[in-house]
């Protein structure tokens, strides 16, 4: 669907008259503009979750967009930095307002891209011929994992300080180039001007080339065609709607819901996702009590603290996400939607229920209980993917599957 038949339409011959079509004849931006935004046939039973897409699309722009005003007025210096953020709070003309939709927006995005992510794990939507959407998908998780923690290294706070001297020593563990990477990540023997400068590049080089990822993100879904709850390929023509109107005013309530919980978090809230912490400038004398990731992070935290050792836990933590990209050719079942999948269901609400108590054993350090909670949930999480995908379907009875959409 979608590809094949959107394309033969662009292939019609236009009707459009004056500039548009004086373009199109040269350059054919606004035929494939139809062609792929307009036209587009999508499965016409899509629920909320299809927002996420759109939802990450508007505030991966207004990350761009703030940043770039953020940087104009930002100083990456291990001395200055922390003074910078200060100017921009209270001295640059809505400098405050940049930075709230900055922090709120990276945090969100996170959410938002956890939720994309379990829309795909839910119905299958990894299964062929979606792979290479699924493995470009989680190419811009880590490219956003490395972007956010950047970021934070930026205000040069105790937390950006003590939260990179954390991922430092784990590096610096690895056996064999464990020390020399450390060193080249870190600039020099001790964190400064050198690390702070080089993470500011990094920061702001991934956040573009995030960008340029999503196009092919979206290229390779306009190859496949999304998925759908029923994760059945529509059959026939009334299985489709076109993009426009129906799913692009869709989006727009997604995104105006998305705003409201966005808006309330920046302005009513706006300390309710950072850290205190990194409201102290960066001393390298004095260790904070709880040394603690920005939320997104914790579940990897709580996985990093629960294993004995600090390489095996690194290999660990790295490992929770690195087994995503192998998915695809871990679950072998011919039914993509857990609707139909009553014991893949299960274990995947397990799965989340894992990821959330690994986020608290995080925040609470994993010791005593803390601990052999995190170890059973690092356990679980680890089982599903290499155990319960490949193996469940050769015992799960799954549920019949509809013949049509419609
Ligand atoms: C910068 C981050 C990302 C952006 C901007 C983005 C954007 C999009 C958009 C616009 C869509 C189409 C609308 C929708 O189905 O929601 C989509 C679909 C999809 N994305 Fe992403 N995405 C991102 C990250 C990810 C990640 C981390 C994964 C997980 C591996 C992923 C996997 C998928 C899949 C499997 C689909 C097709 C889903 C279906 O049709 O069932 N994406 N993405």
């Amino acid at each position: 669907m979608g590809g094949s038949g959107t394309v033969h339409e662009a292939d019609q011959p236009e009707t459009k008259s004056g500039a548009v079509a004086w373009i199109d004849a040269r350059l054919p931006v606004f035929r494939w503009f139809r062609a792929e935004y307009v036209d587009y046939r999508m499965p016409r039973n899509l629920n909320g979750l299809w927002n996420f897409g759109a939802i990450l699309c508007v505030v991966l722009v207004l990350m761009l967009a703030t940043g770039i005003f953020l940087a104009m007025n930002y100083t990456p210096a291990a001395n200055a930095a922390f003074a910078s953020i200060e100017v921009i709070e209270r001295q640059v003309p809505a400098g405050w307002l940049l930075r709230a939709l900055h922090m709120t927006g990276a945090s969100l995005f996170m959410a938002a891209l956890y939720v994309h992510l379990f829309r795909g794990l839910y119905y299958g939507s990894y299964k062929s011929p979606r792979e290479i959407l699924w493995l470009t998908g989680l190419v811009l998780l880590v490219m956003t994992m490395v972007t956010a923690f950047a970021g934070y290294v930026l205000p040069w706070g105790q937390m950006s300080y003590w939260g990179a001297d954390v991922v430092g020593k784990a590096v610096g563990a690895i056996p064999g180039i464990g020390p020399d990477l450390e060193h080249v990540i870190e600039g020099s023997d001790a964190l400064g001007d050198i690390f702070v400068h080089r993470f500011f590049v990094l920061h702001f080089v991934m956040a573009f080339a995030i960008l340029g990822v999503v196009g092919l993100h979206v290229w390779a879904l306009h190859v496949s065609g999304s998925n759908n709850p029923s994760g059945v390929e529509p059959a026939k023509a009334s299985d489709t709607l076109p993009f426009h109107p129906y799913y692009s005013s869709k989006d727009m309530v997604g995104i105006v819901l998305f705003g409201i919980v966005f808006a309330a978090l920046a302005f009513l809230w706006p300390d309710l996702l950072s850290e205190p912490a990194n409201y102290r400038p960066a001393n390298p004398l004095h260790t904070p009590t709880d040394i603690e990731p920005e939320w997104y992070f914790l579940p990897f935290y709580g996985i990093l603290q629960s294993v004995p050792s600090k390489f095996g836990g690194l290999v660990a933590s790295a490992g929770a996400v690195l087994v995503l990209f192998a998915v695809p050719w871990l679950d072998p079942s011919p039914v993509r939607s857990a609707r139909f999948r009553p014991l893949c269901r299960v274990a995947l609400w397990g799965l989340v229920a894992a990821f959330v108590l690994l986020g608290l054993v995080g925040r609470h350090h994993a010791a005593g209980v803390w601990m052999i909670a995190g170890r059973c949930a690092t356990l679980y999480y680890f089982a599903y993917f290499l155990v319960l995908l490949p193996f469940a379907p050769r015992f799960e009875k799954t549920r019949p599957l509809p013949t049509s959409l419609s």
